[in-house]
C-alpha cells in the first residue's frame, strides 16, 4: 500500500509535557493537586492497572518536573526522529516562556524556539507549530484564561510575536490544540485545570478559542501569505448505541455536533489544512452514556478501534481541504500492541485515500514518552522510551516498525 508522494511521516510532542521546567497555570495546579490526584488513582483505575503502573499512586507521578528534559535534548531526539526515518515533526510552543509577563516578549525563549526550528530543518524534517497546546501563562489564568473575553485579542497579539520572529521558515501552524479536549475536561467535567463546571464558561470558551484561531489565522496570513494554517482537532468515531432508537439518534446528533463540528463550523473557511486527532470510538446511549465495545484496550482502557478514522476522514472529504493526522497513538507500556496499532490505522488511512480523501500526513503521538496531563508520567505513549531517572532514550521495537512505512512511505500488510 504506496501512500500519495509528498505524504509527511512523524510524530508529535507538546511543550509542556517534554520540556520540563516549565512555569505555567498547569504546572501550579499539578503542585496543587499532586496528592489528590495519587489518591484518587484508587478509585479511578482497574486493579490491573494499579498493579502494572503502581506509580499511579505516587503523588510525584502528577508534577511534570522536568518532564523529559527535551528543551536541552531536542538536538539527541530530533537525531532518534531522523533515524527513524520522519520526515515531519510537530511541536508546540510555551506561550509562558515567550511571554511570562503580560505584553513583555522574552527574546531568550524565541530565540531558543529558532534554534529547534533550525534543528528539525537540518535534518530534513518539517515543522508543524502548534501555538497553544493547553498550558497558559500564570497572568492570563489569574484573568481567566480563555474563558476571558479577551483572551483572542492576547492570542493574536502572541501569534504575531511568534510570526514575525518564525514566520519565514514555518510552513504549517496549528492555532489552537483540541478545543473541545479543554471545553469537555476543564469546564464540563471539571478536571483540569480550572476546574470549573459550567455550561455558561464552556460556551464562553468556545467562542474565545474560535475567535482565537480566526485572528491569529488572519495575522499569521498577513505576516507570511503563503503559510499553512489550522487547529488541532480532536475528532471521535460517534455513533448511536441503537441505530434504531429515534432517542438514541437523538442524543448523538446532539453531542457529535458539540464534539466534532461546532468548531468547524465556527471557523469555516479560516482553515487551510484540517487535521485529525484520533483516539476515540464511542456509542451514545439515550439520555447520555457514553458505551466502549472494548474489545481491545490500551493501557488506559482507551478502546482500540482502527476502522474509526477511516469514518473520521471520509466525513471531512466534503470540506475538499488536504487533511493531516496531527494526532493518533497508544498508551502501551510493554509495547505490545503498538506495531499493529500503527498499520492497522494506516490500513484504514490508505482506505481513504483509495476513496480520494485528501490525506497529506501522519504524526504518530507521540515521539517520547512523556507527561499525560491529570495523569502523570505513567501512560506511556512513546515511539521512544524514557528512563525518567536517568533520561535515557530507547527506541521501541514498533517504532523500527514505523520507521520502515515511513522510509518507503509504504505500508506492507
Ligand atoms: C491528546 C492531546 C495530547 C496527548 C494525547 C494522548 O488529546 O492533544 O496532548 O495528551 O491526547
Amino acid at each position: 500500500m504506496k501512500f500519495p508522494d509528498g505524504f509527511l511521516w512523524g510524530s508529535a510532542t507538546s511543550a509542556h509535557q517534554v520540556e520540563g521546567g516549565n512555569f505555567s497555570d498547569w504546572s501550579e495546579w499539578e503542585k496543587q493537586n499532586a496528592e489528590r490526584l495519587a489518591k484518587e488513582a484508587r478509585q479511578k483505575w482497574q486493579p490491573w492497572q494499579q498493579e502494572k503502573f503502581p506509580e499511579m499512586l505516587n503523588p510525584q507521578n502528577y508534577i511534570s518536573g522536568r518532564a523529559c528534559d527535551h528543551y536541552n535534548r531536542y538536538e539527541q531526539d530530533f537525531d532518534i526522529a531522523k533515524e527513524l526515518g520522519h520526515n515531519a515533526h510537530r511541536f508546540s510552543l510555551e506561550w509562558s516562556r515567550i511571554e511570562p509577563e503580560e505584553g513583555k516578549f522574552n527574546e531568550e525563549a524565541i530565540e531558543h524556539y529558532r534554534q529547534v526550528i533550525w534543528a528539525l530543518k537540518k535534518r530534513g524534517i518539517e515543522p508543524f507549530v502548534t501555538l497553544w497546546h493547553w498550558t497558559n501563562p500564570l497572568w492570563l489564568s489569574k484573568i481567566g484564561g480563555p474563558e476571558n473575553e479577551k483572551f483572542p485579542f492576547y492570542f493574536s497579539r502572541y501569534a504575531k510575536f511568534v510570526a514575525e520572529n518564525l514566520g519565514d521558515s514555518v510552513n504549517f501552524w496549528i492555532t489552537v490544540n483540541e478545543p473541545t479536549s479543554v471545553i469537555g475536561n476543564s469546564y464540563i467535567l471539571g478536571e483540569w485545570p480550572p476546574q470549573k463546571k459550567s455550561v455558561l464558561s464552556a460556551f464562553k470558551v468556545y467562542k474565545n478559542l474560535s475567535r482565537a484561531h480566526i485572528l491569529a489565522y488572519l495575522e499569521i496570513h498577513r505576516i507570511i501569505e503563503k503559510s499553512n494554517v489550522g487547529f488541532g482537532n480532536l475528532l471521535k468515531f460517534i455513533e448511536p448505541f441503537n441505530n434504531r432508537s429515534i432517542l438514541d439518534r437523538l442524543v448523538f446528533r446532539i453531542y457529535d455536533y458539540f464534539s466534532n463540528r461546532k468548531f468547524l463550523i465556527l471557523t469555516k473557511d479560516k482553515n487551510d489544512f484540517l487535521t485529525v486527532q484520533y483516539y476515540f470510538h464511542e456509542g451514545i446511549k439515550f439520555p447520555f452514556k457514553i458505551n466502549n465495545e472494548n474489545k481491545e484496550i490500551s493501557d488506559l482502557g482507551w478502546e482500540i478501534y482502527p476502522e474509526g478514522i477511516f469514518h473520521v476522514l471520509k466525513d471531512l472529504q466534503k470540506y475538499g481541504k488536504p487533511i493531516y493526522i496531527t494526532e493518533n497513538g497508544l498508551a502501551d507500556a510493554k509495547d505490545e500492541k503498538r506495531e499493529k496499532f500503527i498499520k492497522e490505522h494506516l490500513y484504514w488511512i490508505h482506505k481513504a485515500i483509495q476513496e480520494d480523501v485528501n490525506v497529506r500526513g501522519y504524526f504518530y503521538w507521540s515521539l517520547l514518552d512523556n507527561f499525560e496531563w491529570d495523569k502523570g508520567f505513567w501512560p506511556r505513549f512513546g515511539l521512544v522510551e524514557i528512563d525518567y531517572q536517568t533520561m535515557e532514550r530507547k527506541i521501541r521495537p514498533s517504532a523500527q516498525e514505523y520507521a520502515k512505512i515511513c522510509k518507503n512511505s509504504e505500508l506492507i500488510t
